[in-house]
Order: structure tokens, then C-alpha cells, then sequence
């Protein structure tokens, strides 16, 4: 079979979030079953791309409302990534260093689908199917329908992936001037509540629509950002697939970003040098349990929470803990979580940063993962701790919930609570104190949940079911 998928990030290209995990994790995957998957993404200006060599596979043009545009697909020349990777340059518009985040990505994240579609419908073949990511590349399965210009690749199958639906590209009707000339009759697949809203028109055009766990595709029914009444319409082309981890890249046996390496045998002696590396390099006393968060810091990953709960947690348990956040996000968040390290130096310090580097470290050394999310479609950083031994404290919501059991239940091995809360997270900081001076307790955790199957193999099956159910 032959796969395209379109997304915004794949690492290790471009990683703002999970996206880029999965979109530079199940492409390998399904490679390796024999199968021939593509990724497309923008140009953006990475270390990934300077260090890379790349050859022009095709170039093209295309309007969008009154501009004309230049646009050039790039290749990685030798498979590295175990896939066909190819980026879109746009001189103008793709050509930048971050992601997100720039006042036009409407007009970005438009043409990077427009060359997209342009460029296949130049292939002399076809891809068995399109397989696009988020609402940045939603627009695709509508665009093949109603453009008339991309008429001879409409009957091409497409699957939509949503990764969060919290974020869903809504843009006023006067930019449908961008769209390439489609049949107006069509204008209620692209409109929500008198917006152009592309998750919501992906959700109706694409042929299949899954999320990444069971769990938060029931949460969607009730809580959607304004999509609940079209999930519960459109549920019967809906399913949930939890995603997998990248064993090649998140395995303590063979990771070269961590001092010792480890495995599910062995682990104690490794999981104890990489902790005295990193409490070394923070100063924190390493006979005490460590805490750690690693995470955009923003409201749905509940990271406004930890400022006060580590804060309560210390006057309530004393020092009796330590705990090391990394990440950036919201200005406010930062702020707070920066102004409390200067009061509990040796026990608490943030790195308001991204570092993939010091995040395997953190995995290997820590003996707790905080998340406390308000949504978590599927959540990654649940599943690289368990592989690393370290215990997830987390939320139960979407895919915590389908991910973590709590070590209280039957065959459990981390910490679960309900709320939002800095109740609960304190809460649970103190079960995790708990449990860290229960040492065989704490063991039987840690062999239990590194050795559950978390790797893509299993839901790479699925995504194959699902491509075959709607291949003609
Ligand atoms: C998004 C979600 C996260 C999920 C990831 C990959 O980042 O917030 O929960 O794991 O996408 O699907």
C-alpha cells in the first residue's frame, strides 16, 4: 500500500508536540511492514534541514486569491528516517523557523495544502491513501472533492487524524478567496457556525476520522471546543486508535542521550546513575523521590496547577521531594514556575525550554512523571516514563486514562487522580512519597509497566485496517 500522510511536524524535522512523534514514528512502521509511506511537510528553516541533503523532486505554481506563488518539493536523499520525507518550500510563507505562531498562518498552512494537492495530482500514479494530521491539513479531503482543478485525484481515500481538537483553524468566509476555484454549492462542508472551520470540515469530508485513543473520542461527544453535535453526528465513520511509542528512539537500552543505559532486567543500578547524574547537575538530593513535568506549559496540560501545588506540596510534606519542570509556553506560567525556584534551591528547578536531549535524561533519572492534564488526546510522555521506569502520576482523562492504571488496582502501576485539581495533585505527590519510600512496592511498579507493550506495532495494524476500509 501505498501511504501519504500531510502534516505540519514530524520529527525529527520540526517537533513542536506529539504530532511530530507520531508523524515521524508510523510512517517507519508501516515501512517496515512493507508498505510505502510518505510524509509531506512545510520547509521549515531546522537544523534538521542544514544537516540534511535534500534533492528537488518537483516545482510548481499555483494563485491563492490574488497572489501567485512559486512553490518547490524537496526530498531527504537517503531514507534516513526510514520513509520518504519531503518538504514544500514557499518563498515567502514556508520559510520559517518555528512552526506556529506567526499572524498568517491561515495563509501558511492554506498553501501548503494548495502545493500539496498540486503537486499530486501531477504524480503519474496515485497513493492508495492520503492520510492527513490536524486541522492544518484538513482541508485536503475537501479540496479534493470540490476543487476542480484537483478532480482527477477526488476519488483518492483520506483518513483524518485528529491529535487535538482543541485547535481547529477557524477562519472568516472572506478567505475562501484562497481556496482554488471549488463548487460554492458544497459551502456547508466548510462552514461552522458562520465561520470556515477546517477540523470541523475535515471531520465531514474526509472518508474516516479516528483520534488518538477511545478515550478521548467519547470525551469529544461532551466536550469539543463547539464540535460535540458534529462528533455525535458523524460518530459512525469515528474510531480511536492509541498511538504508540518510537522504540528505536525511547529505549533506555540503547538511548545515547542518557549517561547509563538500562534495560527491563536490569534496570536498578542504571535508573540510579542517571539520577545521581541529574541531581548532580540541579543540586537536588538524590535519596529523594524526584518529581518532574516535561511539557508545553500551557492550560490544557494544567500547568497554571503546578506553580501553587509544588509550592502547597513542599508546606505540606516539607522537603521532603524534589522536582524538575522543562518546558515553555504561556509568559504567566513561566513566570511563576522561575519565581518559586529561587525559594526552594536544591529541590525544585525549571528549565523554560525544549531540549530533547535533557527529556530522555529526565525519563531515566526521574522517579515520577507529572501530568496533570485538563485534555490529553492520547498523551506521549505517560508512555516514554513507563518505558524508562519512571511512574506516571497523571489525570484520568482521554488517553491517560486508556494508558495508566493505578498501582492501588489490580496488575496497576501508576498514580491516578480525577480532578484537575491542586487538591488533587498534591494529593498524588504525597501517594508518590509514599510509595518511593515503599521500596519493593516501588520495583514491583517499575518491572510491571516496563514491561507493557507500548510500541506502534500494534496500532500500526490498525491504521491498516482502517486505510483498507476505505479503499475502494
Ligand atoms: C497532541 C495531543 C497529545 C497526543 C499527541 C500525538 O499533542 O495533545 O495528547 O499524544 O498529539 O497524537
Amino acid at each position: 500500500m501505498e501511504i501519504l500522510h500531510v502534516s505540519a511536524e514530524c520529527y525529527p524535522m520540526a517537533k513542536v508536540g506529539g504530532l511530530a512523534d507520531v508523524v515521524g514514528a508510523l510512517p517507519k512502521y508501516q515501512s517496515a511492514l512493507g508498505h510505502f509511506a510518505k510524509v509531506v511537510m512545510p520547509m521549515h528553516r531546522t537544523r534538521f534541514l542544514t544537516d540534511n541533503e535534500w534533492e528537488v523532486v518537483h516545482k510548481g505554481t499555483f494563485d491563492m486569491g490574488k497572489l501567485h506563488y512559486d512553490f518547490t518539493i524537496i526530498k531527504e536523499k537517503t531514507n534516513k528516517l526510514g520513509f520518504d520525507l519531503y518538504c514544500v518550500d514557499i518563498y515567502g510563507l514556508l520559510d520559517r523557523e518555528k512552526v506556529y505562531g506567526y499572524n498568517d498562518d491561515t495563509e501558511r498552512f492554506m498553501a501548503f495544502q494548495i502545493a500539496v494537492l498540486e503537486w499530486i495530482s501531477k504524480w503519474h500514479h496515485k497513493p492508495d491513501v492520503i492520510h492527513v494530521h490536524d486541522h492544518h491539513t484538513a482541508l485536503i479531503p475537501f479540496m479534493m472533492k470540490y476543487c476542480y482543478a484537483y478532480s482527477n485525484i477526488s476519488n483518492i481515500p483520506t483518513l483524518l487524524t485528529i491529535h487535538n481538537a482543541q485547535y481547529q483553524g477557524w477562519m472568516g468566509w472572506d478567505k475562501s478567496m484562497y481556496l482554488p476555484s471549488w463548487d460554492t454549492w458544497r459551502w456547508g462542508q466548510l462552514d461552522w457556525n458562520n465561520n470556515i472551520n477546517p477540523l470541523a470540515c475535515g471531520i465531514k469530508c474526509a472518508d474516516k476520522v479516528n483520534t488518538v485513543s477511545p478515550g478521548y473520542l467519547g470525551e469529544l461527544m461532551q466536550h469539543a471546543n463547539g464540535l460535540e453535535s458534529l462528533f455525535n453526528y458523524e460518530m459512525g465513520k469515528c474510531s480511536g486508535i492509541i498511538n504508540g511509542i518510537d522504540y528505536a528512539v525511547w529505549n533506555p537500552e540503547t538511548d545515547t542521550f542518557i549517561l547509563d543505559n538500562y534495560n527491563l532486567k536490569d534496570f536498578t543500578n542504571g535508573k540510579h546513575l542517571n539520577k545521581q547524574a541529574l541531581c548532580r547537575e540541579f543540586q537536588f538530593d538524590e535519596n529523594l523521590p524526584l518529581f518532574i513535568f516535561i511539557g508545553r506549559l500551557v492550560n490544557e496540560k494544567a500547568a497554571d496547577l503546578l506553580p501553587g501545588s509544588i509550592q502547597w506540596a513542599f508546606q505540606k510534606f516539607g522537603e521532603k521531594f524534589c522536582c524538575l519542570i522543562l518546558g515553555s509556553g504561556e509568559s504567566s506560567v513561566e513566570y511563576s514556575l522561575q519565581a518559586i525556584a529561587r525559594r526552594y534551591v536544591g529541590y525544585y528547578n525549571t528549565q523554560i525550554k525544549y531540549n530533547e536531549k535533557l527529556s530522555h535524561q529526565m525519563y531515566a533519572g526521574a522517579d515520577f512523571l507529572l501530568m496533570p492534564s485538563r485534555i490529553e488526546p492520547c498523551g506521549l510522555n505517560q508512555m516514554y516514563a513507563m518505558r524508562y521506569g519512571t511512574v506516571p502520576v497523571v489525570r484520568r482523562t482521554g488517553g491517560l486514562r486508556d494508558t495508566v492504571i493505578d498501582y492501588g488496582e489490580t496488575d496497576g502501576y501508576g498514580i491516578c487522580f480525577n480532578n484537575p485539581s491542586m487538591d488533587d495533585i498534591v494529593y498524588s505527590i504525597g501517594r508518590g512519597i509514599e510509595l518511593f519510600e515503599n521500596k519493593p512496592k516501588l520495583l514491583e511498579v517499575r518491572n510491571r509497566m516496563m514491561n507493557i507493550n507500548l510500541s506502534w506495532e500494534t496500532s500500526t495494524e490498525k491504521y491498516l485496517n482502517l486505510y483498507h476500509s476505505i479503499i475502494h
